[in-house]
Order: C-alpha cells, then structure tokens, then sequence
C-alpha cells in the first residue's frame, strides 16, 4: 500500500522490486515465460495512453474484416492473462503489454519477431485519466485519494507500472539500440487528429488491407461512441467497478488535464518533463 501524503493509499503488488497492478502473480510471472510467435501483433503503451482503442483497430485490422464479435473479453494484455490462456489463443494473437522495455518478455527481444505497436500519450492526460482509474478500480487499488494528493503519486513513479517518464526513457532508447525490432510508432494525439491516416499507417504496417472503405470502417467501430457503446456493455471491469459507465471508456478526449491540473501543478510538470525527457527526442509535449 502506497501512501500519497494525504491519508490514502494505492494498492499494487510488487514482484522482484517492480510496482505492478495487483494481478494473480501467476500471469505477471509468465511474463518471464511468454512464447512469442511470428505474427503476434503487440500494442506497448503506458497505462491509459488508449490501449484499448488501438488493441481494437490491430484486432479488427488484422482480421481483416470489422465483422467479428465485439464482445470484448479482456483476454489480450500479457501480464493479466495466464499463459496457459494465451497459448491457447488462435494466431494472428492481438496482444497488449505496459511492462516497462527491460522488463518486455524475453523472446520478443532475442527472436524479434512479433510487431510491436509503441503508443504514447500526453503524460498529463495520462495522469488524469490514470487517477480516475485508480479511483474507480476500487477491487484493485483501494484508493480513495484526491487529485492533489495523487499528483506526486503519479509525477513519482508510486504507481503500478511505475514513472511515466522511466517507462518512455526505457522504450526510446530500447527502440534506437535495437533497429531491428519491428515497431510501428504512433501516439494517442495523432490518433486523434488524424484518424483516417493513423488506421492507414497502422493497417500497412500489418499488412491489412488499406483501401477506403474498410479503413473507414475501422475508423467508424472503433470511435470512443461505438466502443463504450458496444464493448463497454460487456466490460468485465464495469462489473467490478459497480457503474454503469466503463471505466475504460470515460471521457476520450485530448487536453483534459487542463480541467484538472492547478496552474502550479502544470507548472512542476513542465519543468520535470524538461530535465527527464531532455536527450530522449525532441518531445514537445502536445497539447501547450
Ligand atoms: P480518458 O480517461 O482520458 O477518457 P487505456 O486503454 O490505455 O487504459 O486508455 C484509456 C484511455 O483511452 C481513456 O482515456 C479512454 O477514455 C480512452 N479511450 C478508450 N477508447 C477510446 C476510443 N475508442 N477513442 C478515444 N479514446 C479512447
């Protein structure tokens, strides 16, 4: 239990010094163990920079066609899912993963083999939409903070997964001492100005089909409306949040971390992004 100076804390497991979600640790250890095939398709991102969504279009782009169940199982990210679970998954495997570069299952690194899709997103948004997850995901955290005390939480890395920046510090410079991995980059801003283009990118990065309609297809079933819609309804975690509104689905938008961040808040913010992210690539963050 990790306690964020106001009385509250955040509840996560810690498996060989590193802060994870408290899943069983029988699925965080497979990490270790995880057999990589040729076409497993993996999106890596920093929890909530639109994980889902993106696992969605690689989903959909990879079957080629958006006519399959839209029933959501849950059943995609590496470290939730035991791996006798993932095993028995039928190839092309969807997968997801927020486990930090060093900490990526072995055989992705040595054979090189799967696509990695490598997401990022506006660390402020995450931030905010990070602490609503952590609110809300009460069988899991147990918080019950307010947004001033969780802010040094998050900025100190006293959350599963750890610090935003140490994460994407890890996966730029993982990305440039191996280039020959196959990643394909994209981010939750992009994404969001540019949709249509994003998919495309995205669908010739997995040899999906590219033309018009079915990109546009994609576009459509898998805008925040049509997912919360239709995936929310069969959301494994809507049960264990005991609301009606899916937690994965909130709000879907860029910038909201202006509604949230106090003017001296946006302010340390700036500065740490400066002096963590300095060196790492010319990273303006988003959405000044
Ligand atoms: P907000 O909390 O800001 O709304 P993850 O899947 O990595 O957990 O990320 C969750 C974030 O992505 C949430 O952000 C969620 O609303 C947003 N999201 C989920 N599906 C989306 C979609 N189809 N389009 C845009 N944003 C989406």
């Amino acid at each position: 239990h990790l306690p964020d100076g106001g009385g509250n804390t955040l509840k996560v497991l810690k498996y060989k010094d590193r802060l994870w979600p408290a899943f069983a640790p029988e699925s965080i250890r497979g990490v270790e163990t995880f057999k990589s095939r040729d076409d497993d398709v993996i999106v890596v991102a920093y929890p909530k920079s639109g994980t889902h969504w993106v696992w969605e279009m690689a989903r959909l782009l990879l079957a080629g066609t958006t006519d399959v169940p839209t029933i959501e199982k849950d059943d995609g990210m590496i470290e939730d899912v035991f791996p006798d679970v993932l095993e028995a998954q039928p190839s092309p495997r969807s997968l997801n993963t927020h486990a930090h570069f060093e900490l990526l299952p072995k055989e992705i690194l040595e054979k090189k083999n799967c696509k990695l899709i490598y997401l990022t997103r506006d660390p402020r948004d995450v931030a905010v939409s990070y602490f609503n997850h952590h609110r809300k995901l009460v069988e899991y955290y147990e918080y019950k903070g307010q947004w001033k005390d969780y802010f040094p939480l998050y900025v100190n890395g006293k959350v599963d997964y750890e610090s935003w920046f140490a994460y994407t510090q890890g996966w730029e410079q993982g990305i440039k001492d191996n280039p020959d991995l196959k990643v394909h980059v994209t981010s939750y801003e992009a994404l969001h100005e540019n949709t249509n283009e994003e998919v495309k990118k995205l669908a010739q990065f997995l040899g999906a089909p590219t033309d018009e309609v079915f990109v546009a297809d994609v576009v459509n079933k898998t805008s925040f409306d049509s997912m919360k819609a239709s995936k929310g309804k069969n959301e494994t975690y809507r049960e264990k949040d005991k609301t009606e509104t899916p937690i994965m689905y909130r709000k879907g938008k860029v910038g909201d971390w202006k509604n949230w961040f106090t003017v001296a808040q946006a302010e340390q913010f700036d500065a740490i992004f400066e002096q963590e992210m300095k060196g790492i690539r010319p990273y303006k963050l988003y959405t000044n």
